[in-house]
């Protein structure tokens, strides 16, 4: 490919010359599971104003949907649920795998694992999983209340307070699910607080948006589905389809109001946004090497991790990650602009493939309780 990235600008965006660096990658520290709290500066302006007018009825429309679509956390779910953790990961195990090919780690200690390893690092993964996302979800709920404020017009302020409550929500589920049916979570995974970081700390309000409900809700709502789709946990099965009917609301959310604002752009400041993306798409595809897992497992992660990145099972599903980020980033028009800088990022990154996949600004309606949901594994596979 003659458009190829260069090591300086991965250097100036990423901070490491080749993205597939893993020294570079396995260098942040994990997260002290002593620590209690973490403080990040937010430099953005709370912005008031007086325009009270019906200016964008798109907007106004998803906070009608989002006032009806409320529910309650402690009742509407089935806590009394018996979740038998092994059974669970087992029979979701039987049913897709482990989430990893084992024979590519035939010269690893992996080669030496049983049935009881294999339980165990799918518990643990999924101990992990759910604890990424009540991570993220706090994120959530944090760059809402964000928004509410910083965001200019009134109608988005309306629904950002909306969002606010429902990320409220989410904490409350997947914290309560991790502490009761699964026995604890883990802590954040560093290159998850990297991403959140910088999101809470950028002083230019749609940055907030950009990085929170096109990239992070974005690819939780594919991970949310691929999970509601594949466990047969009853409990976590219906914990994740009501979340995701909040879900694509909140990726709807961005994609409307950031169309608007991009579409005015001119080419250097898309092209911020666009370097953004792309720094928010791979942090997240490092934090899917779930390094913490890994020295749960009493495995060094430098012994495997250089595996799992090319591991085709895993990139079948890391890339099934991005089937609602890259359509709503074409949407914005981030996809082509500057010479097509993102698609060839995307294209880089074995992504381009879900361009044509519908946006979510237009689908979030078909989320909604009660609809039937499309099969995000078989659509994968179309
Ligand atoms: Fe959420
Ligand atoms: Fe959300």
């Amino acid at each position: 490919m003659t458009d190829t990235i260069s090591a300086e600008d991965n250097q100036r965006i990423i901070g490491r010359d080749d993205i597939d660096n893993l020294e570079s990658i396995m260098s942040v520290p994990l997260t002290d599971p002593t620590e209690v709290e973490h403080v990040v500066a937010n430099n953005a302006d709370s912005i008031f104003t007086w325009d009270y007018s019906l200016a964008r009825p798109a907007l106004r429309k998803l906070y009608e949907k989002a006032k009806v679509g409320q529910w309650n956390a402690a009742t509407d779910l089935p806590w009394d649920t018996d979740v038998d953790l092994e059974k669970v990961v087992r029979e979701d195990q039987a049913n897709i795998g482990s989430g990893i090919s084992p024979e590519w780690y035939k010269d690893t200690k992996l080669a030496s694992w049983g049935d009881k390893e294999w339980t165990e690092f799918g518990i643990h993964s999924r101990r992990w999983s759910l604890s990424q996302f009540l991570h993220g979800e706090q994120g959530a709920l944090i760059c809402t209340a964000k928004i509410t404020e910083t965001v200019p017009w009134y109608d988005a302020k309306l629904y950002a307070s909306t969002q606010v409550v429902d990320e409220a929500r989410h904490v409350e589920v997947f914290a309560r699910y991790l502490d009761e049916k699964l026995g604890g979570g883990y802590p954040i995974n560093p290159h998850l607080r990297l991403l959140l970081d910088d999101i809470v700390n950028d002083s230019r309000w749609d940055f907030t948006y950009l990085g929170m409900q096109i990239m992070v809700e974005g690819l939780a709502l594919a991970a949310f589905g691929y999970l509601h789709q594949l466990t047969g946990e009853p409990l976590l099965k219906q914990l994740l389809r009501y979340v995701m009917s909040d879900e694509a609301r909140h990726v709807a959310f961005g994609v409307l109001s950031l169309k608007e604002v991009y579409d005015e752009m001119s080419d250097p400041e898309i092209k911020e946004r666009q370097e953004f993306a792309y720094e928010a798409s791979l942090r997240m595809r490092d934090r899917f090497l779930q390094q913490e897992v890994w020295h749960h497992m009493g495995v060094d992660p430098k012994s495997v991790i250089p595996l799992v990145i090319n591991d085709p099972t895993r990139k079948v599903f890391q890339q099934m990650l991005f089937a609602k980020i890259v359509p709503n980033c074409k949407k914005l028009g981030l996809l082509d602009r500057n010479e097509s800088w993102l698609r060839r990022r995307f294209e880089e990154m074995g992504v381009i493939q879900f361009e044509h996949w519908e946006s979510t600004g237009d689908e979030y309606l078909k989320f909604e309780i009660g609809k039937p949901l499309a099969d995000p594994v078989a659509a994968a596979h179309a």
